[in-house]
């Protein structure tokens, strides 16, 4: 069982990029170094084997696919969201390495929904469209999650797309997009649903394409670090990010709360509420050091 101590033995999860060997000067890869890492980083989500994949999802009690269902789902419809969503952030690069990088991770956000597609496709069993699965897989998320990734991040990516040149609306984007997306739920339910998979052996194509996806997310997030200590050298702009925290980490904490569940206590998978927001937040602190934002200050 994973307690909050896992998080800073496992470097959050990965050895994946530099983001996880932080040293006390905060030196963070650049986008450059970035882009890079994602040409030696490549994978093909449609050559993955999910024939054993589906023999275990069948095996599964109606509980237990209930449950994986809801996790997933949050996935596959988040992956779909983060794709569309992400055009106003590459229009809105500063320099041309930033827009190289900025192009690769659309892309990557497209591959990942393409992972999932192939899952519900293949494994879960629901014929039809890429869009008519996402539909169905819209039926197994929670009001937070809507807010968050219907509102929230649809408006965040308009007022982007209006003016590419809005420093405080590339900001907020990444804020909402980097810090709270990916570095605090995605790559939470990333950790506690590979472990619950691998300790029960199961669904071992997915687990591959998962774990692939965790290594982009993990240069992701790791831009998305580089570009607010960049940007909350301003004291103006530090605050922003602060006071956007503050609004978004309630919405957040609601989206890891399965439907009906009781939201100050519940379990995921066989995880406690306690450790999975444990994981979340203090992911998500250990990066706002680096970044030079202190919630505590906002707070006041
Ligand atoms: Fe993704
Ligand atoms: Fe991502």
């Amino acid at each position: 069982m994973p307690t909050l101590l896992d998080l800073t033995s496992q470097g959050d999860v990965g050895t994946i990029t530099d983001e996880s060997k932080l040293s006390a000067s905060y030196t963070l890869q650049t986008p450059q170094q970035l882009y890079e890492l994602w040409e030696r980083q490549q994978w093909q989500s449609h050559v993955i084997d999910l024939s054993q994949d589906r023999e275990d999802w069948m095996a599964l009690s109606e509980d237990d696919r209930a449950h994986l269902s809801w996790n997933l789902s949050s996935f596959f419809i988040g992956e779909e969201r983060v794709t569309t969503q992400f055009s106003g952030l590459v229009q809105a690069y500063e320099d041309q390495s930033e827009e190289a990088y900025l192009t690769t991770q659309q892309v990557d956000e497209a591959r990942h929904a393409q992972h999932f597609n192939r899952f519900y496709e293949q494994v879960v069993g629901l014929d039809g469209t890429f869009d008519a699965r996402l539909e169905r897989a819209r039926n197994d998320l929670n009001p937070a999650f809507i807010q968050l990734f219907d509102g929230e991040l649809v408006q965040s990516g308009k007022r982007l797309i209006a003016d590419p040149t809005d420093i405080e609306a590339k900001v907020d984007f990444v804020t909402l997009y980097h810090m709270i997306i990916e570095g605090t739920l995605a790559l939470t339910g990333q950790f506690f649903i590979t472990e619950y998979l691998e300790e029960k052996g199961i669904l071992p194509g997915f687990v591959e394409g998962f774990r692939l996806i965790s290594q982009d997310e993990h240069r992701h997030v790791a831009y998305g670090t580089w570009f607010l200590q960049q940007k909350a050298r301003d004291p103006a702009l530090r605050r922003r990010i602060a006071d956007r925290l503050m609004h978004l980490i309630p919405i957040a904490a609601g989206v890891l709360v399965p439907p009906g569940a009781d939201p100050y206590n519940f379990e995921i998978l066989g995880y406690s509420s306690e450790q999975t927001n444990g994981f979340a937040f203090k992911a998500l602190n250990r990066r706002l050091k680096v970044i030079g934002v202190d919630m505590a200050a906002a707070a006041a």
